[in-house]
């Protein structure tokens, strides 16, 4: 794994995006895409940028199960809202939420993943170690899954809604597997609160305790962490 030590979460956004454009120079089509707070400055550079993305597809991690687009909370509105209004892209994919046949939704999604290989994975971390929302105990080679999010999960998302009790218990996930498919892994942490889920995916041993630790067996990975993220290293 490649370390870049960065000030704050603004410099971090640009060293990932400047990452994504030496990638698409070299040919990349296919971003995989994150949620949650980690990727916005990069996505505000990207938003900024004079970069053309009209021949770019994306491929999302994970959507809560029972949101879809218009509901405020969706990955789907948050990906809408944050960069895919202001920059088209060719073509993006969400996993759907609303599907009212979830175990096919999840085998369509993994199609979709073979079906566009992803060049360059975005990802952020939870707390807990997760990616995607692949909590402890997920199996390295899963595959797309519907996942029932931890309390601890849970607890950090409510933010985002009006009471914990109104956070969805279950989303559509990209599983490890489908995520260790990506030819290039960029993966940012910012803030005290990730230090030991860092320490645990750069340190520990490979275990399903900490689904990120999974990222050591890749050939190709960025952390782009502050200071404070980095400081149990
Ligand atoms: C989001 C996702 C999650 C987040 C993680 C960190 O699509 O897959 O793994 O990256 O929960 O969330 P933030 O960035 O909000 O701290």
């Amino acid at each position: 794994m490649e370390i870049i030590k960065v000030a704050n979460a603004e410099e971090g956004g640009k060293k990932a995006f400047e990452l994504i454009k030496e990638g698409m120079k070299n040919g990349a089509k296919v971003l995989g895409l994150a949620t949650g707070s980690t990727p916005e400055t990069l996505y505000k550079e990207m938003v900024t940028s004079e970069v053309d993305f009209t021949e770019m597809t994306s491929v999302n991690l994970d959507e809560y199960v029972g949101l879809g687009g218009t509901d405020e909370q969706s990955y789907r509105y948050f990906m809408n809202d944050q960069l895919f209004n202001q920059k088209p892209f060719k073509e993006t994919f969400v996993p759907n939420g609303k599907a009212e046949d979830l175990a096919a939704e999840c085998k369509h999604y993994e199609e979709i993943i073979d079906g566009h290989p992803i060049d360059i994975q975005v990802l952020g971390i939870g707390q807990n170690g997760h990616i995607g929302f692949n909590e402890p105990g997920t199996p390295l080679d899963s595959l797309t899954h519907v996942v029932e999010l931890t309390e601890s999960t849970i607890n950090a998302n409510k933010r985002n809604f009006d009471k914990v009790e109104d956070v969805p218990t279950e989303a559509v996930s990209m599983g490890i597997g489908s995520i260790m498919k990506g030819k290039k892994m960029i993966l940012m942490a910012y803030g005290e609160a990730k230090a030991d889920a860092v320490k645990g995916m750069i340190d520990g041993p490979v275990s399903i305790d900490l689904p990120a630790s999974a990222l050591q067996n890749h050939n190709d990975v960025v952390v782009i962490i502050d200071e404070a993220a980095a400081s149990k290293l």
